[in-house]
């Protein structure tokens, strides 16, 4: 439980006024309750003449402290007063009319403040609910992209959609019944108090070994909630991956045994929510046998007590006080069953805060430096890995303002990971990058990747119009800065082709484009930022020749007057390149302009010869 106020005092606050507007309520409806029923019992009494006590009217003395003493005999005792005199003067059948007439005036007022109690929680449990997904969203997009290598993806969308569910439908909606239930046995508990405390004492000493035995079943449902959440996530993470490669699993016949892996981990699931089911189940008979027992006793002990000659307690007394032991019986079943469900929602919590407390390493500096290019980008010493194997191993390098930088070699050499540390996708653990003699480290995250213009390996579009995607990174671009880019990415003539122009929709990353449609699309991105820095990394996949002389165009284009890092899977495109450096297994084993390194005879040229065939 202690987690459980924790999660309160982390996410209520904002909400703290509906949160005392529902106590208030909630406190209303229960002393409305225990009035209801504290009234209608003397009435039946005398009535049905259970009780021939005749009554005398005692006037109340405001400044007599004597007769504050004695406020609740006063009361009642002219009360009964009241009512005698209701009956002897307009008989049994009207004193009952006015008590149904009591009965139903109350009830309308106890009803209305349980509605309004009910009203004010609403605004919290939704609000919560909200604010735990922006949280959750908003750390994924401040998280280094290291975060997610580890975690998988569909495992994160489960978090995002079924724990957050999970906490709105368990903690919420217990918050309810948690702020009612110990506000209704509270009220009640002192209704009981005021007619016997004897009675009231035994039966409080039978409650801890109640809430015991409900608590041990409780413990465990949290350890399975866990893991069925998990399984949960597995069970996410397989549908994102199918539907990411269902080309793939097409292709090589592979739907049998995708299917067959996902009813694996599907069944399990249902293993581990049946036995959560069936626990959670328990909690409605326990409680209801508990309760019984603990009302037999008391039947047993008050009988006994009232049987005695001189009991503090009357017949009606007793009646009384079980109805209000019974009423308690409900707000604590509802209790218990919340705390259950609590666990259940605690153990998602735990999951929801695996992202939200996860650190990030790439912050900014406190004493932020602004940075700008006027003369060069320098990498020195750089040594980087992502797990045990060291990917870059030692590499110096400077790439002047205005030059152009081109990195080649096999695949998995590490010319994608050079790139990306530079706008700080990852931080090296060795050697630095420096912006004109300013540590990368010591300027601001924004700053730094302002100045930077990226295209992508794999073109990374959104599910969005051909306007908004090359205006991604520019706030309030205009029409024509959007066709200008486009048409020196070479994409205006295809995008005015479509059905609604700049306004078409691309489809989900981009799946209704061409590859070189695709990358033409992230050139025009580039092209509208207009950063003094570029970052290419060339996609792989082959394009036709006219694709490719678009693309090639478009690129070259997009290059002019930039200092640029380019990775190069086809060495036509950096012919022209003022330095290329020839990567091998995280090293740079050759550097120099294409006629040099091709007098060299090595790496390079042989690459060259490759390609040409
Ligand atoms: N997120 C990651 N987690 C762990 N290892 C990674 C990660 N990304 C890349 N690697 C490893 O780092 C090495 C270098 O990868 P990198 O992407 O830099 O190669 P590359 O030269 O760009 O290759 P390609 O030409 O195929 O794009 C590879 O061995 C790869 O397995
Ligand atoms: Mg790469």
């Amino acid at each position: 439980m202690k987690d459980f106020f924790h999660l309160l005092k982390r996410f209520v606050p904002p909400y703290k006024n509906y949160l005392i507007l529902n106590i208030v309520m909630n406190f209303l409806s229960a002393l409305l309750t225990l009035a209801s029923f504290y009234v209608v019992m003397p009435m039946l009494n005398m009535l049905f003449e259970i009780e021939t006590v005749s009554y005398a009217y005692i006037p109340f003395d405001f400044f007599s402290g004597d007769s504050w003493a004695h406020l609740k005999d006063i009361l009642e005792n002219n009360f009964s007063y009241y009512i005698a005199q209701i009956i002897n003067t307009y008989g049994g059948s009207a004193a009952l009319l006015v008590m149904a007439l009591y009965l139903v005036i109350g009830t309308i007022f106890r009803t209305a403040s349980m509605y309004l109690s009910a009203y004010f929680m609403i605004p919290i449990r939704t609000g919560v609910v909200r604010d735990i997904r922006n949280r959750i969203n908003e750390k994924i997009l401040s998280l280094p992209l290291a975060f997610f290598s580890e975690e998988r993806k569909g495992d994160i969308l489960a978090r995002i959609s079924g724990d957050v569910n999970e906490i709105e439908a368990s903690v919420m909606s217990s918050l309810d019944m948690l702020f009612k239930n110990p506000i209704l046995i509270l009220v009640y508990l002192t209704g009981l108090f005021l007619i016997s405390w004897q009675l009231t004492v035994f039966a409080l000493l039978m409650l801890p070994i109640a809430g015991y035995i409900m608590g041990q079943i409780g413990k465990k449902l949290k350890k399975r909630s866990a893991e069925g959440q998990q399984q949960w996530g597995g069970l996410m993470s397989q549908i994102e991956e199918t539907l990411g490669g269902l080309r793939i699993i097409k292709a090589f016949n592979a739907e049998e045994k995708i299917a067959k892996r996902f009813q694996e981990t599907n069944e399990v699931f249902r293993k581990i929510t049946n036995r959560i089911f069936r626990r959670q189940q328990l909690a409605h008979p326990m409680s209801e046998l508990l309760g019984t027992i603990v009302i037999a006793i008391v039947l047993w002990y008050g009988g006994t007590l009232i049987l005695n000659e001189n009991s503090s307690i009357s017949g009606a007394g007793f009646i009384f006080y079980l109805t209000i032991f019974y009423m308690i019986i409900n707000p604590a079943k509802d209790l218990t069953k919340s705390v259950y469900s609590i666990q259940k929602g605690l153990a998602s919590m735990d999951r929801v805060d695996k992202i939200l407390k996860a650190e990030s390493d790439i912050i900014d500096p406190i004493h932020p430096i602004p940075i700008a290019l006027d003369k060069q980008i320098t990498y020195k010493d750089i040594r980087f890995r992502y797990k045990e194997h060291w990917v870059i191993k030692g590499i110096s390098l400077t790439i002047k303002k205005g030059q152009t930088v081109a990195l080649v070699g096999q695949s998995g050499s590490g010319k994608s990971t050079m790139a990306d540390l530079l706008p700080r996708f990852y931080d090296m653990q060795e050697g630095r990058i420096t912006i004109d003699g300013v540590d990368v480290r010591n300027t601001k995250v924004h700053d730094l990747r302002q100045l930077m213009g990226i295209v992508n390996q794999e073109a990374i579009l959104f599910n969005d119009t051909f306007f908004n995607n090359i205006a991604f990174g520019v706030k309030d671009a205009t029409t024509a800065q959007v066709e200008e880019a486009a048409r020196i990415a070479n994409a205006h003539e295809f995008i005015i082709a479509s059905e609604a122009g700049y306004d078409t929709n691309i489809g989900d990353r981009g799946c209704k484009l061409s590859g070189g449609q695709r990358q033409r699309i992230s050139i025009a991105r580039a092209v509208l930022k207009n950063p003094p820095v570029l970052i290419l990394d060339e996609a792989t996949s082959a394009l036709d020749t006219e694709s490719e002389r678009l693309v090639q165009d478009a690129l070259d284009r997009l290059m002019q007057n930039r200092t640029t890092l380019v990775i190069a899977h086809r060495l036509s495109t950096i012919r022209h390149a003022d330095l290329i450096c020839v990567m091998h297994e995280g090293e740079i084993v050759e550097r120099g302009s294409h006629e040099e390194l091709m007098a060299k005879n090595g790496y390079y040229s042989r690459l060259c010869e490759m390609q040409s065939f």
